[in-house]
């Protein structure tokens, strides 16, 4: 049974982190100044890759891009990336954006001591210049680049007469399952690299949960399929070998010295290709299950499916060895607002009792329902609790 009372201040399950201090019935101020706040700024603080997950129209791209602002007001440069095929960063910053970095803000040299958390040692631009650099992830384009390059590779390697059988191949392959979900991957490695390499902090405004989750087990999934091909390749190589092998007198080994053999190039080169895919999916899921360097906030509203989605999606995460820093309430009804708002609001303390009981040692924070949407850089800064 689950009474009126004690909306957000009375749940027992604190347990050492942010919750202990909700205030009773207060109003949760903006994002990182309210309750909660201090944790998600220094899980932003501390990660260089950072993930926000939930529903559609939660406020993942409100969330992501509070975050990117409020480190780079603390002097981080941070790469702010959407990976969901509904793209609204362009619209939440009022910019045009696109597949190539698109500056959004930066902050003068010596800003970034008024903003505080300049405490990461390694995005230790101490008082220097900060800045968020968007990009909205155009799975298209990144398929045509990908299905290019495959194409220019399979034509150099394989006889003439087979240029029609390639061509049907490529626009197969563009069609099929999988091939979407690969070039966002393949784009999620590259902004991983690219933000690790040129910035401090990669904030990605990921697509909703359960393909967020898929994405996340892509890189095990792709290391064993490729796993897979590279030992059919060894076989086929040995295999190979061995028939030319049948094919030369005892003594032939010399013979091939100087010889160029087809064959044997185009194995190396696959091999090659794909050793290189592996060796970048293996790194990628090392930097996405370092709790030191990456980590996930889910962020959800206060009602009873997103709270159990969620729940679902930290076990998800949890399982698939990623750490999961933060839970964000999002358009949380304020407190004192009467009526309708009032009995919202102790509707939504049930529910996130459920959340606390499930997850008692993540941190959670909560943002007000504000009266308008977030749109622009001063209403982003005023929903963080930036000063
Ligand atoms: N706390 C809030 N109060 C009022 N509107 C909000 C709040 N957070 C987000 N919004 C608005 O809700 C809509 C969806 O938010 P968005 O961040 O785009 O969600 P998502 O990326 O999860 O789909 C946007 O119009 C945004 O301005
Ligand atoms: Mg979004």
């Amino acid at each position: 049974m689950t009474g009126r009372a004690d909306d957000g201040h009375g749940s027992p399950v604190g347990r050492g982190t942010s919750r202990d201090r909700w205030p009773d019935g207060g109003s949760a101020g903006g994002l990182l100044s309210g309750p909660g706040g201090d944790a998600l700024r220094e899980v932003a603080s501390r990660v260089r890759v950072l993930f926000a997950g939930g529903k559609g129209g939660v406020g993942k791209t409100t969330v992501a891009s509070a975050l990117a602002l409020a480190q780079a007001r603390a002097g981080r440069r941070v790469l702010l990336v959407s990976t969901d095929p509904a793209h609204n960063l362009g619209h939440l910053w009022g910019r045009p954006m696109s597949d190539n970095p698109t500056r959004l803000t930066a902050t003068a040299p010596g800003h970034a001591a008024a903003g505080g958390a300049g405490n990461d040692a390694r995005g230790g631009h101490g008082g220097g210049a900060g800045c968020v650099d968007g990009v909205e992830i155009d799975p298209a384009r990144t398929i045509d680049e990908h299905l290019r390059q495959v194409g220019d590779t399979l034509r150099r390697l394989m006889p003439e007469r087979l240029s029609g059988e390639v061509a049907r191949h490529l626009e197969l392959a563009r069609d099929a399952p999988g091939t979407h979900e690969a070039a966002v991957l393949e784009r999620i490695a590259d902004a991983v690299e690219t933000g690790l390499a040129e910035y401090d902090l990669v904030v990605f405004d990921t697509a909703p949960s359960g393909h967020t989750a898929r994405l996340m087990a892509l890189p095990e999934t792709m290391s064993a399929w490729t796993e897979g091909l590279l030992r059919r390749q060894e076989r086929s190589a040995r295999f190979g070998a061995a028939l030319r092998g049948l094919t030369r007198d005892d003594d032939g080994a010399g013979e091939l010295v100087g010889r160029r053999d087809p064959r044997a190039e185009r194995d190396g080169e696959i091999r090659r290709v794909l050793l290189r895919r592996r060796t970048r999916f293996e790194r990628l899921r090392e930097v996405l299950t370092d709790p030191a360097t990456t980590s996930f906030v889910l962020v959800l509203a206060a009602e009873r499916l997103p709270v159990l989605e969620t729940i679902e999606l930290h076990e998800q995460l949890v399982k698939l060895g990623v750490d999961v820093g933060a839970l964000v309430v999002n358009k949380r009804s304020p407190a004192g607002a009467g009526g309708l708002l009032d009995a919202r609001r102790t509707r939504e303390g049930e529910h996130l009792r459920t959340l606390d009981d499930a997850l008692p040692g993540v941190p959670r924070t909560e943002a007000d329902l504000l009266p308008d949407d977030v749109v622009g850089e001063a209403a982003l800064a005023r929903f963080a609790g930036l000063g």
